[in-house]
């Protein structure tokens, strides 16, 4: 019988404290109703002093470790998506292994921007499919908010922090239908973070901000993820009707309304976390999957369609049966 992945467990963590646009609007020169109308951002969440990824992370994943009902040793493998780890290394990963009490999985990050989680999930499912594994523990956790310059108000008013988790398992039923990754290393002068302490020289004195050109990104982002819509129905001979929910990476409104029309599909279909967390990266789908996981939007045998796109560029989406 064959190997499939199921998700069994979903978890998420944000911080406490709230950013407004307001706040925002007394420290650059925007305002509420310029950023909720070009992205459908109200407010984003602001990690405290004593958290980081691998803190927040550990509280996404007890979440979906207790709706699995597992003990944190039966898992197997923790793939962990992050553009702002603690450390360099070990990695967010190794340090979430520990804090969970594991000593026998292997733990490890990837690194793929916003699109990380889809990328740590299809690496997840291969593993499963092949019969390495059984249990992985799939995470997205960034704190954008410190690679963020406060000061560039093209930037600093889209990002927030948080954590997302999913659990995945092995069943002898789908579960994930297809993962579909991809990358195009050309377009980094679009979108980048600086890393200052091993940049090239001629880079060093480059701030370790988030650096973008907002207005390419968007055009890019919404045509590449409606080719990624055609590509994830063709490869499961499946059509738009099929689809019961898109769980969409959440950059802007206009790019998840574009994807959903493309989709033929109303926004209530579509999971929005967006108006009050921003982009948390690659732990934005995570975070989406499990608010209408728990809220009972997403039901047994529903079929979702998960989705993210970001720098390198990177983009991605899994078809899962719930
Ligand atoms: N408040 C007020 N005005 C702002 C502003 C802000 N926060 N940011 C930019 N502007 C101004 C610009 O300076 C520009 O002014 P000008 O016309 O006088 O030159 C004008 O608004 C339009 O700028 P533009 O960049 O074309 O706006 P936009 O409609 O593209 O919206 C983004 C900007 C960043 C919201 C939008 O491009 C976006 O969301 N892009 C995708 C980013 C993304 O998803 N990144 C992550 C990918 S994972």
């Amino acid at each position: 019988m064959a190997n499939h992945s199921r998700v069994i467990g979903t978890g998420g963590y944000l911080p406490e404290t709230i950013r407004s646009n307001d706040e925002l609007s007394q420290t650059v020169d925007t305002s509420d109703s310029w950023i909720f109308e070009r992205t459908g951002i109200k407010s984003r969440r602001i990690a405290g002093e004593h958290e980081g990824a691998a803190s927040m992370a550990e509280i996404a994943a007890r979440q979906a470790i207790a709706m699995a009902g597992i003990e944190p040793e039966d898992i197997d493998a923790i793939i962990l998506a992050t553009g702002t780890p603690d450390r360099v290394y070990p990695s967010t990963a190794c340090l979430l292994q520990f804090r969970l009490g594991i000593k026998q999985c292997v733990a490890f990050d990837v690194q793929a921007a916003c699109s990380g989680s889809i990328f740590a999930l299809s690496i997840a499912d291969q593993y499963i499919k092949t019969g390495v594994y059984r249990t992985v523990l799939v995470i997205g956790s960034e704190v954008c908010s410190r690679v963020v310059d406060w000061t560039d108000r093209g930037t600093c008013i889209l990002f927030g922090d948080g954590a997302g988790a999913v659990l995945l398992g092995v069943s002898d039923t789908p579960g994930i239908l297809s993962t579909h990754i991809h990358s195009d290393g050309q377009y980094e002068d679009l979108l980048y973070l600086p890393n200052p302490q091993c940049a090239l020289p001629a880079n060093v004195d480059e701030p370790g901000f988030i650096n973008m050109r907002g207005n390419e990104v968007f055009k890019v982002a919404v045509n590449t993820l409606g080719r990624i819509v055609d590509e994830t129905l063709e490869a499961n001979n499946m059509q738009k009707s099929d689809i019961d929910w898109l769980v969409p990476h959440q950059a802007n409104i206009r790019i998840i309304e574009a994807t959903a029309k493309k989709l033929k599909m109303s926004m209530q279909q579509g999971v929005v976390t967006l108006q009050d967390q921003g982009n948390t990266s690659s732990a934005s789908v995570l975070l989406a999957l499990n608010e209408a996981v728990r809220d009972g939007r997403i039901q047994r045998g529903q079929v979702v369609l998960l989705e993210a796109f970001g720098a390198g560029f990177t983009w991605g989406s899994a078809l899962i049966k719930y």
